[in-house]
């Protein structure tokens, strides 16, 4: 079954669903609102936030959507993927983020990424924005890395923004003894839990009128389904609304209705 076949289906004006929205095109429910919220305060105050929640809870769309709210002119964003490569790996991404070659020497490399982070704002007036994504498999040694950098200026405020996001063990590891020094200077922490239920319905109805349908093509009871299975989490809404559309699709229906959404959980439950 092709893609072209389903969006002429429903006539759809582009695929519903896709993980790739501007951040002009997202919904905003309420986790969404106050987990951009807090972080876009932690970069106005050069503070340290903890962002956590379960994975595809919105965490990385969230913070795309408070960085593409500033101004690119005054901000330097140092974005991190894929950590728990090691202190090494922390620094390196950080130091050629900020322009510098990495020192030989790993107790070089601090100072270097004082020093560059240092400059950025000094230097070029940029506010600096460090975003550690999947924070969670940060290894011990990495995350002493990130409190180092937290300890820079001795004990004036950092002269840059960090933000840590990670699914909810993260909350948890940071609250271990050997982490207190990091965890006593984080200043905002959020956990974007799933959506409610009227939340869920707009989400989906959100979705599909991005891509031209703004009619109801979703029963009110498949949308409950669709909510209670996935507990209200983006990704497995998602996920679900997708498998839906192509059950109704297989089965010559016009709408999703509540036997057709039935079909696709058992589908995504299945793989
Ligand atoms: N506010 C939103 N508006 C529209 N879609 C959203 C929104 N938040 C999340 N999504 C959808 O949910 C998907 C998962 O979100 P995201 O990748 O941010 O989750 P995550 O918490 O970072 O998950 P992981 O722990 O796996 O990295 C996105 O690809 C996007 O399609
Ligand atoms: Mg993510």
């Amino acid at each position: 079954m092709s893609i072209d076949r389903l969006r002429a289906h429903y006539g759809f004006t582009r695929m519903p669903f896709s993980k790739d929205l501007a951040p002009g095109m997202l919904h905003s429910h309420s986790a969404h609102a106050e987990a951009v919220a807090r972080m876009s305060w932690c970069i106005a105050e050069q503070a340290i936030g903890v962002i956590s929640g379960e994975c595809g809870a919105g965490k990385t769309v969230a913070a795309r959507a408070a960085v593409a709210s500033l101004d690119a002119s005054r901000h330097t964003v140092l974005y991190l993927g894929t950590p728990g490569v090691g202190l090494r790996g922390v620094y390196t991404t950080i130091i050629t983020g900020l322009g510098g070659v990495p020192r030989f020497h790993h107790a070089a490399l601090i100072p270097q990424a004082q020093e560059l982070l240092a400059a950025e704002t000094e230097e070029r007036g940029k506010r600096v924005l460090v975003i550690i994504d999947e924070a969670h498999l940060l290894d011990a040694e990495s995350l002493e890395g990130v409190r180092c950098l937290s300890n820079m200026g001795m004990d004036q405020a950092a002269p840059f923004c960090l933000l840590l996001l990670g699914q909810p063990t993260l909350r948890r590891r940071l609250r271990q003894a050997t982490f207190t020094a990091l965890d006593q200077r984080i200043a905002v922490r959020y956990a974007i839990n799933g959506l409610d239920q009227a939340e869920t319905t707009s989400y989906v109805k959100h979705h599909l009128a991005l891509a031209g349908r703004s009619d109801n093509l979703f029963s009110d009871d498949a949308i409950d389904l669709i909510h209670a299975t996935s507990r209200g989490l983006p990704r497995l809404i998602n996920n679900l609304a997708v498998a839906s559309l192509v059950a109704a699709f297989a089965s010559n229906k016009a709408v999703v209705d509540e036997a057709t959404a039935r079909v696709a959980v058992a589908e995504v439950s299945a793989e």
